[in-house]
């Protein structure tokens, strides 16, 4: 992640928005992020497009209890209190830093030549 210093803050939604538990997709600039109010309280952001094959992930499935998001297209599983890849493994979506502040929530978006996305190999594929 880039160095808070050098990040622009965006208001994208307020905890009205996205009560704990739930996933939300916002864009800003032309770039989809998605929202999740995590157990415990935590608000995370992530690329809003999954690394497969582009499909808007606040489509999927969010476990609020695991925090596993599943991917509506072809099931691939991210752990969102992390990014990381569950299935299959070693596939982490690029995270935002986020902020709230009186019931606003702020994303911290990187300086424009920094890639905000990640993309993973075609032939990984998810197992049952
Ligand atoms: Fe998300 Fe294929 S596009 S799993």
């Amino acid at each position: 992640m880039a160095k808070a210093a050098t990040l622009r803050w965006v208001e994208v939604a307020t905890l009205d928005d996205l009560w704990e538990g739930e996933i939300l997709d916002v864009e800003v600039d032309g770039q989809i992020v998605l929202l999740a109010h995590l157990p415990g309280g935590k608000i995370v952001a992530y690329q809003g497009i999954c690394p497969h094959q582009e499909v808007n992930l606040a489509d999927g499935e969010f476990d609020e209890d695991t925090a596993i998001l599943t991917c509506s297209a072809h099931l691939w599983k991210f752990d969102l209190s992390t990014g990381e890849g569950v299935n299959p493994k070693g596939c982490r979506l690029y995270r935002y830093e986020t902020r709230v502040e009186e019931e606003v929530i702020y994303v911290g978006y990187p300086p424009e030549e920094t890639r905000r996305y990640n993309r993973c190999r075609e032939n990984e594929e998810a197992t049952a």
